[in-house]
């Protein structure tokens, strides 16, 4: 991306559940990322149950594995969201970001300079934290950059999405745009570095 064109942003997560209120989050962030002039490609759900489980000794990739890993080579900021499942990142998410261990001899490697906006859905507020903080420890260990927020929503405590997926609670609504937009923002001024154009 130059500082002129419009960054690809690409949304990682949500559950296979239909209503996944991960998803829901993730595509309501990746909606705000849009109008602020980002292009965006979610793998959500159906896209990571298309996944085989991460094997290190296979080499054999399948078209829902070179999507993701394609995606994420040319992305310049990325979203992930998942549910805090037994006090973690769910196995359907994890399985995702192992496979970005093809990135590893990549010019960036993993998520080098690119930042990456954390969503947890929980249903206790305990489960939302610990799991937000395993999240940017993984987004650390891919050498990305995790964004100064991350957006935790308990989602016995708040009703936030409506069925059709719009987000109906104001303040999960504000929070996910500031995610986008600290995602946006991070991607315009590594583009304008690297060209030396303004940002
Ligand atoms: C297998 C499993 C484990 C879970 N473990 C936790 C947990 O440790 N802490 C918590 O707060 N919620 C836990 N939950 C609740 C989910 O995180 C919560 O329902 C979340 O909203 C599900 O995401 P989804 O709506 O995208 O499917 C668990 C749910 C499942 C199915």
């Amino acid at each position: 991306m130059t500082a002129a064109t419009r960054p690809f942003i690409v949304g990682i997560g949500g559950t296979t559940r239909p209503g996944s209120s991960g998803e829901k989050a993730l595509r309501v962030a990746l909606g705000h990322a849009e109008r602020a002039g980002a292009r965006t490609r979610l793998f959500g759900g159906p896209e990571l149950a298309a996944l085989p489980l991460y094997a290190p000794e296979k080499q054999e990739r399948n078209e829902a594995e070179v999507a993701l890993v394609e995606a994420v080579r040319q992305a310049d900021g990325v979203l992930v969201a998942t549910p805090g499942y037994h006090g973690g990142v769910s196995g359907l998410v994890k399985n995702a970001l192992d496979l970005l261990e093809d990135l590893r001899g990549d010019e960036r490697p993993y998520l080098d300079g690119r930042a990456v906006g954390c969503i947890v859905v929980a249903a206790g507020w305990q489960g939302t934290g610990v799991t937000l903080s395993a999240l940017r420890d993984i987004v650390h260990a891919l050498r990305g950059w995790p964004t100064p927020l991350g957006v935790t929503i308990n989602t016995v405590a708040v009703q936030a999405f409506a069925p059709d997926g719009s987000c109906t609670d104001a303040a999960t609504d504000g929070q996910l745009a500031t995610l986008a937009g600290q995602v946006l923002h991070f991607a315009r001024a590594t583009a304008a570095l690297r060209s030396g154009v303004p940002a």
